[in-house]
């Protein structure tokens, strides 16, 4: 297994769009990653839900094994986002198939500083994030062990959701959390018409699942994406 981007975790502060393969065909998941490596996609957004934190049931980590070398070799990286109740009791499963972060709510483990700690001496990238009702403010003492602080601008569990708009000034709170090194990411209703707004709030891991993968030209669609951002002043790693 390339444990890629890991060792230098540059990545997780560059500015970049992040293919979300929730809303990808689940048939053809190689195929549907390499598409969009070979546009120029280099971070993978993994929804994994478990059927308790939410009511819905993904995938595992056999599935970021069978893409990670594929992502890997192109100098990717796999941002696991972890929609399942103590997420922290899998970490090292999805360590070893080639994660290279972890986030997790912070509403789905009672210890979510031990859940930090277990992520961090796995080696991935610890990450924390929160449902669209819970205060930013929950999540001021753990943003200090994570180097990912994602802010979910829908509700967990599916993807097409209309952006809630009061995740701007979310994602404003959580970049005045982030300290140096440490990468805001944005998840859920990402689409030309929000992703500048979620790039000038603060945001730099810009993650979209639908107006990537459920577009006729799910290339395209990502290029045109990365184009708006980058008209709006970004460098994008
Ligand atoms: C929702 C997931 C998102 C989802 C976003 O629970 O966490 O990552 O893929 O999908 P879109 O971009 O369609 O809102
Ligand atoms: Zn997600």
């Amino acid at each position: 297994m390339i444990r890629g981007m890991a060792r230098d975790e540059a990545w997780v502060t560059e500015v970049q769009v992040c293919p979300s393969i929730l809303a990808a065909d689940f048939g053809a998941f190689r195929a549907q990653v390499g598409e969009l490596l070979d546009a120029g996609a280099r971070t993978f957004h993994v929804d994994v839900m478990d059927g308790h934190f939410v009511p819905v049931i993904t995938f595992g980590h056999d599935v970021v094994a069978a893409i990670a070398d594929d992502v890997h070799e192109r100098g990717g990286a796999l941002a696991v986002h972890m929609m399942v109740q103590e997420p922290e009791r899998f970490a090292a499963d999805y360590a070893k198939a080639g994660t290279d972060s972890f986030t997790i709510h912070i509403e789905s483990t009672q210890h979510i500083h031990r859940a930090l700690q277990i992520v961090e001496e796995t080696g991935m990238v610890p990450g924390v994030t929160l449902n669209p009702g819970t205060p930013v403010a929950l999540v001021a003492e753990a943003a200090r062990y994570a180097r990912n602080l994602l802010c979910m601008s829908v509700n967990p569990g599916w993807g097409g959701q209309a952006f809630i708009p009061a995740s701007l000034e979310r994602i404003a709170q959580l970049r005045a959390l982030a300290g140096p090194g440490v990468g805001v990411e944005i998840d859920g209703g990402v689409a030309a018409d929000t992703i500048v707004g979620t790039y000038e709030a603060g945001a730099n891991r810009l993650t979209a699942g639908s107006a990537i993968y459920r577009q006729p030209d799910p290339g395209q669609a990502y290029l045109d994406l990365v184009e708006q951002v980058r008209s709006a002043g970004a460098t994008i790693g």
